[in-house]
């Protein structure tokens, strides 16, 4: 009997043995930051209390002397004031549509970081209403012109005026249709000819977004698969849908997700030796910020974020990703819907020479027009088993293949073969990469602390000295005429038509909006504070807030 007692347990633990083993390698396999710990990220987001800096706080947070806390509340308040009489239309369209529209609610207040935001959002309000756009500029409801720096979230790759023609020519092309879905233009057989020319895959499935497209790979990869989870990597952006998005911002997270640390042996060992693994999704815009979260502006508390990219490191990376998922029948797929068609004309796999078994692609490839699409190699793109009828897998849209999509895209595609455009690739990289060098030297000699690091024509902003106050650079460049998205100064996205005139004329504002962020005292650093000593003291206000005490007193 003793015997057995201590048999029992040591037998059980030896069988458990391995599954234990598995488990710990799936938690080392995890990055250390938050992003790669997704369900604790979610749990202290809600543990995190609100509060917000009042006047006194907002100006002053970092220490500094009442003159520096003068002279930015009195540059801010001229800056409220420019904004309210030189964007005066696009204002107050912006707040007659903001209160019947919760995403210009959202994008508001998350601007910057959220000690700051009541007072930015109420009193520095940036205007949502564009008139016109052309060559690399937007012209908003005062008729002020703007270098359009947003990129219309990845869409415009090739210049507005490329798109305004593939949509007028797209909607030509669907007009004799108009609404009919279900039936197909005839365009609708060259697109599919020409995505699998491109994506070098089988098949194709049309839809009407990169959210519904990526939803559609998993699926597919889980139903041929027969495995449930899904491998993603820390802070990679796949669209808004459940599975893909364990963090903050998702109320009911997956359970089926495994987010494993980018370029890491040990998640190379995880998809190795586990078995449920049906897919690992790509999202290869991670190469500039491996590992990091979406550089949004409201993140920018201090001056940590980083982001720099090593095309041999990454495809080397991709490379072993490819070798592991075919040693164990693990569906890769590139999720290209943001950088699809900007990198390569057949974008992302011939970019970096990595064939995926599944690809997503969508935003810029309808010429304008809203769409997704898969492309994959036929045995996982069978929605049906011909051995059990019942056994499918199910997917449908209304929307998909939609005349006017179909139109626009064959436009796109017709474009993209041609000669002209074919040579327009050629040489981006090294453009990109020396217009960053420029910008990073044009900002060294004039002593400011911002840099650029770039993956071809994506930008990310950094900035060298700690500081609680590079948020407010993002209005100062509006201001001098740069349009930048939502997310500020964390993601630049420019048109390849960006001549080297307009990209002049975006560094010279640059430099006038950070001479003014210099002058204006918000990046004064006579306190010393190292981005630590930041972080820490933001810990405290947390703290204090959390235990009900006012933060500053
Ligand atoms: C890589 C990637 N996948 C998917 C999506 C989602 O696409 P959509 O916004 O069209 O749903 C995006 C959007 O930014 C993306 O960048």
């Amino acid at each position: 009997m003793p015997f057995l007692e201590f048999v029992l347990p040591a037998g059980a633990l030896a069988l458990a043995a391995p599954m234990i083993q598995r488990r710990l390698q799936l938690s080392r396999a995890k990055h250390r930051s938050l992003a790669g710990h997704s369900r604790m990220a979610k749990r202290l987001a809600r543990l995190l209390p609100g509060y917000a800096y009042d006047e006194a706080q907002f100006f002053a947070c970092d220490g500094a002397p009442a003159e520096v806390a003068q002279r930015r509340r009195a540059a801010f308040e001229t800056l409220c004031a420019g904004f309210a009489q030189r964007y005066a239309r696009s204002l107050a369209l912006t707040a007659q549509a903001r209160e019947g529209l919760a995403d210009l609610q959202f994008t508001g207040k998350y601007r910057v970081p959220f000690q700051f935001s009541p007072i930015v959002s109420e009193r520095l309000k940036v205007g949502a209403f564009v008139q016109s756009a052309e060559g690399v500029s937007l012209t908003d409801l005062d008729g002020n012109r703007f270098y359009d720096l947003t990129g219309s979230y990845g869409v415009n790759v090739f210049g507005v005026d490329f798109y305004k023609a593939t949509m007028a020519e797209g909607a030509a092309l669907g007009q004799a249709l108009g609404p009919v879905l279900g039936q197909y233009h005839p365009c609708v057989a060259s697109n599919i000819q020409r995505l699998r020319e491109i994506s070098g895959q089988d098949e194709v499935s049309f839809h009407m977004s990169g959210t519904e497209a990526v939803m559609q790979a998993v699926r597919l990869a889980r139903y041929h698969t027969r495995r449930k989870h899904l491998v993603r990597f820390p802070g990679a952006y796949h669209g808004w849908w459940e599975d893909v998005q364990p963090g903050p911002g998702n109320p009911l997270p997956p359970r089926e997700t495994y987010t494993l640390a980018d370029m890491s042996e040990r998640s190379l060992q995880v998809l190795r030796s586990r078995r449920d693994i049906a897919c690992v999704l790509v999202n290869p815009l991670q190469a500039l910020h491996p590992n990091g979260n979406p550089p949004v502006d409201s993140g920018l508390v201090d001056s940590s974020r980083k982001a720099g990219y090593d095309r041999a490191a990454y495809t080397a990376w991709l490379r072993q990703l490819r070798e592991v998922c075919t040693e164990r029948g693990i569906v890769l797929i590139f999720d290209e819907v943001f950088l699809g068609f900007r990198l390569a004309p057949g974008g992302a796999q011939e970019y970096f020479g990595v064939k995926a078994d599944m690809v997503t692609y969508g935003k810029t490839l309808a010429g304008g027009y809203p769409i997704g699409v898969v492309c994959g190699r036929h045995d996982l793109m069978q929605r049906f088993r011909p051995e059990r009828p019942a056994d499918l897998c199910l997917a449908r849209g209304t929307f998909n293949a939609h005349p006017y999509v179909m139109g626009g895209m064959a436009a796109f595609l017709e474009r993209l073969r041609t000669p002209e455009m074919q040579a327009l690739y050629e040489g981006q990289d090294e453009r990109w990469n020396a217009r960053a060098q420029r910008f990073n030297a044009v900002m060294e000699q004039n002593g400011l602390p911002m840099r650029a690091a770039n993956l071809h024509s994506i930008w990310t902003i950094g900035y060298t000295e700690p500081s609680r106050y590079n948020w407010m650079l993002q209005y100062y460049l509006r201001w001098h005429g740069l349009a930048l998205s939502w997310v500020g100064t964390g993601r630049l996205i420019f048109a390849l038509n960006y001549s080297d005139a307009d990209f002049e004329a975006v560094l010279e504002r640059f430099v006038q909006a950070g001479r003014d962020m210099q002058a204006h005292g918000w990046w004064w650093a006579g306190s010393g504070q190292s981005n630590k000593d930041i972080r820490r003291s933001i810990l405290r206000e947390v703290l204090a807030t959390a235990m009900g005490r006012k933060i500053g007193g």
